[in-house]
């Protein structure tokens, strides 16, 4: 069976953007493949975070998976610092990768930012630690975000490098998994931002934490225009809302793409579903459907995270068989470099 393998940072606020761009996507996934879904501690010390906090949000982020429909016992979630094989696989990933291949991260430029000399060492060999996360598993596929891609594209450059230079046909190339457009989820105050846990209004964002009142008291302050919404002449030639039709109502297309990804539906098809109806009566339909589903999810999240125990064990759990699974492909690793090992 096909592997899987994808992280995410524990970040605390896990919203709207995060559920339907990621988390609900690998909940999908677990039918056909097998997934390892890894909540990357060691990435997010590339900056700096508070220890607590990094406990807390490292709780909050497994509850979000448990919550919204993924199988810890039957699939891997687990904190990536547990598993030692991905800080050794890494110092390995970074003899075999380039300086002119992380040079031209554009992810690290931009968090960087203007002061470089002050960014972390390990920030800069974030890709190559992104590396061995899914190298250490043998993982077929990865889905990812588009923001990505590139440190995929490494990872795959680290795999090709390393098969060659000790001619071994070790690890397989991992394949991009990139989900639907559906998943650009923007602020509700401000259709042009991405909709964002560091917005400082909390009516910005959906949280996934956030029970039925807040999710329907959200959409109901969320902006709109003054016209009824959009039909099918807002689409172009190609089938595709017009960018001019988008840039001119954002708020609108916002709205109506939540309620697509959410719907499991065609972006086109809600379009045609309600041109030409106000913001009122789509808003309702919008609000039931949103809190159908998100409200369950925040209501679940809030029991596991009241009594952690259960969380703890799954991630105790499943830390214990990412080890297993990966300790032979570690062993075969250092094997075909040459490390001392009887
Ligand atoms: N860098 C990814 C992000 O910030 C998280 C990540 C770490 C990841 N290791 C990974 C994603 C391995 C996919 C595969 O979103």
């Amino acid at each position: 069976m096909n592997r899987i393998f994808s992280g995410v940072q524990p970040t605390g606020n896990l919203h709207l953007g995060n559920y339907l761009g990621a988390i609900r996507n690998w909940v999908g996934l677990q039918a056909e493949y097998d997934c390892i879904y890894c909540i990357v501690d060691l990435h997010a010390i590339t900056v700096w975070q508070n220890p607590a906090e990094l406990r807390a949000q490292t709780r909050e982020v497994a509850a979000a998976f448990l919550a919204a429909g993924i199988d810890g016992r039957k699939h891997i979630i687990f904190n990536q610092s547990r598993v030692p094989g991905h800080a050794q696989l890494a110092w390995i990933c970074n003899c075999v990768a380039r300086l002119g291949w992380l040079n031209r991260m554009t992810q690290f430029k931009e968090k960087a930012g203007k002061d470089r000399e002050n960014a972390s060492v390990g920030l800069y060999a974030y890709p190559n630690l992104m590396a061995a996360d899914i190298l250490l598993y043998k993982a077929t596929h990865v889905p990812v975000g588009e923001d990505q891609k590139q440190h995929l594209e490494l990872a795959r450059d680290i795999a090709q490098k390393f098969n060659a230079d000790f001619g071994v046909e070790l690890f397989p190339l991992p394949e991009p998994l990139i989900f639907g457009p559906a998943t650009r989820v923007m602020s509700l105050r401000d259709g042009t931002k991405k909709m964002s846990k560091s917005d400082a209004s909390d009516y910005s964002r959906i949280n996934m934490t956030d029970d039925a009142d807040a999710v329907a008291l959200k959409i109901r302050k969320a902006k709109t225009d003054p016209q009824p919404l959009p039909g099918p002449e807002c689409l172009g030639p190609d089938g595709k809302v017009a960018p001019e039709a988008m840039a001119a109502r954002p708020e609108a297309f916002n709205l109506l793409g939540i309620y697509a990804a959410l719907a499991d539906k065609d972006l086109n098809t809600v379009i045609g579903e309600f041109a030409g109806k106000e913001f009122s009566v789509f808003k309702q339909v919008l609000t039931d459907l949103a809190v159908a589903t998100l409200g369950k999810i925040g209501g679940e999240m809030k029991r596991l995270m009241a009594d952690p125990a259960e969380i703890d064990a799954i991630l105790k759990d499943g830390a214990e068989r990412a080890r297993a699974k990966s300790a032979p492909i570690l062993a075969e690793v250092e094997e075909a470099v040459g490390f001392l090992r009887v």
